[in-house]
């Protein structure tokens, strides 16, 4: 199958969206997309890499929105039917209202637009699914509790992107989640995946909902519930 797979900028469920983009890689075509967040994001968490890894060839290119202009010729491909499945995993609450409202801005949203008018089937993984508390991955953090100000800081000597500001904070769109941060502090000031819990804001349930009233769109609690 040639599937084309968006990645937007949530944390939550985005290592879960790397895992079952890397173990199709072999058996599918995977185009990858990401939202400018999602890049980002996933710089933050240390997975940008690891699809980096499984591209290589047409139809097995990652493309950013990052390196894009404004109408997104590329997603030309869906309305001429090259793709046989769009997925959005993860689905910030930012792209699915945008989604539910039939905004296209961006390149995650010109091609789901674009799969749209081309009859490619979508799945969608929403972050933001049922109401209630979350709980959620952030990525590394610096906890000021328990920084004991050693001179110099280990943590930002080893940074290799220079992302730490010492005893105050880590600069997250420096930082390329690599944990050597984590590892050099003796203290264990840095998180590098601190666990919290996050609540469902209604209006973005609401939209959710939405979107099973789309012909053509399937919703899936996570990524691994997909069926490829
Ligand atoms: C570390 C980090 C984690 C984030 N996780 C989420 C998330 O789980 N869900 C969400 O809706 N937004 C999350 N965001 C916020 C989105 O990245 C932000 O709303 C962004 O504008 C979404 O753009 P996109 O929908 O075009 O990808 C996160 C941001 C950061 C910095």
């Amino acid at each position: 199958m040639r599937i084309a797979w968006a990645i937007t900028g949530a944390g939550h469920l985005l290592k879960e969206s790397v895992e079952v983009i890397e173990s199709l890689s072999d058996s599918h075509e995977i185009t990858i997309l990401l939202s400018a967040a999602g890049e980002e994001v996933l710089r933050m968490y240390g997975l940008y890499d690891r699809l980096v890894a499984i591209t290589g060839g047409r139809y097995r290119e990652l493309t950013s929105d990052l390196n894009q202009k404004y109408s997104y010729p590329i997603t030309g491909r869906f309305s001429l039917g090259k793709y046989d499945l769009l997925v959005v995993s993860p689905a910030t609450a930012n792209t699915v209202s945008k989604i539910v409202y039939g905004i296209s801005d961006n390149l995650i949203t010109n091609a789901v637009a674009q799969s749209g008018k081309g009859a490619v089937e979508i799945d969608i993984v929403p972050v933001d699914l049922e109401e209630g508390p979350v709980d959620t991955i952030l990525p590394s953090k610096l906890e000021l509790s328990k920084c004991v100000k050693c001179s110099p800081c280990n943590a930002a000597v080893e940074c290799p992107n220079q992302a730490i500001t010492p005893y105050e904070e880590i600069d997250l769109l420096k930082c390329i989640g690599c944990g050597k941060c984590s590892s050099s502090c003796e203290y264990g000031a840095i998180d590098p995946g601190k666990i919290i819990t996050i609540y469902m804001r209604a209006i973005d349930i609401e939209n959710t909902q939405k979107l099973y009233d789309f012909e053509g769109i399937s919703v899936f609690k996570s990524p691994y519930d997909l069926e490829l």
